[in-house]
């Protein structure tokens, strides 16, 4: 079953700002200017949009509105709906089984998001499906850096520091240990390359700060 982001909306992105050093909102910037990049007006999908940051990148580089946002959470989107009003159109659907048409997307994106779904190639398979031909997709996710020396400060701060101030700002020291655990199970580098491009998808990976974050970028062909 999917985690329930309902219960870590309020502190959901205040935390995300502190945990990252405010890294994830260059992240996600960073990701649209590539995803957007060169298109007029294109209309653009946030899956598993949470509170609604990835859309608010689209919207501002130009993205054609409403900006789609699609979550599982109400809570998540009620706030993501409070930043923008008017320029997105929150959904609260599954993105294993997207309620829209094939081809009709010119961009797809989602950050933070697939790591949570209950069945990944469900989840990506529905993605590629409302992507139109030549249109592109920009996944960001978590992962552990592949760098040795690295490992023992990153475990040290995703499993101790992480779950000690989601329950000090968040109360939920539960959900905060669920992250890193779901990090390191979670497919990425060459694995991750290859089960994209076995949707038929042009595959690109950039490393972010040594690797903590992972950006992959695809086009449909
Ligand atoms: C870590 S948050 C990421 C939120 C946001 N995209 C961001 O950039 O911060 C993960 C989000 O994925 C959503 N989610 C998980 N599984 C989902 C699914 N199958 N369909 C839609 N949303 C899902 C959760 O409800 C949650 O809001």
């Amino acid at each position: 079953m999917a985690y329930d982001f309902d219960k870590i909306a309020d502190n959901y992105d205040r935390l995300n700002h502190l945990m990252t050093f405010g890294m994830d909102r260059y992240w996600r910037r960073h990701g649209v200017r590539w995803l957007t990049r060169g298109q007029w007006r294109p209309k653009c999908i946030d899956v598993a949009s949470g509170t609604g940051d990835l859309a608010f990148e689209m919207y501002r580089v130009g993205a054609a509105e409403p900006v789609v946002c699609v979550d599982l959470s109400q809570k998540m989107l009620d706030i993501a709906n409070d930043k923008m009003s008017l320029e997105a159109e929150c959904i609260v659907a599954d993105a294993e089984a997207l309620p829209f048409e094939d081809s009709c997307f010119d961009c797809v994106g989602c950050a933070f998001g697939i790591r949570n779904f209950v069945h990944l190639e469900e989840g990506l398979r529905e993605m590629v499906r409302v992507l139109k031909p030549g249109g592109r997709m920009m996944i960001l996710e978590l992962a552990t850096p592949d760098n040795p020396m690295l490992r023992p400060f990153y475990n040290l701060y995703t499993r101790h520091v992480i779950p000690w101030i989601g329950e000090r700002i968040a109360h939920n020291r539960e959900a905060y240990t669920y992250l890193p655990e779901s990090i390191e199970h979670f497919p990425k580098g060459k694995v991750m390359k290859k089960i994209l491009s076995d949707f038929g998808l042009e595959v690109r990976q950039r490393k972010l700060f040594f690797g903590v974050c992972r950006m992959y970028l695809s086009i449909k062909s």
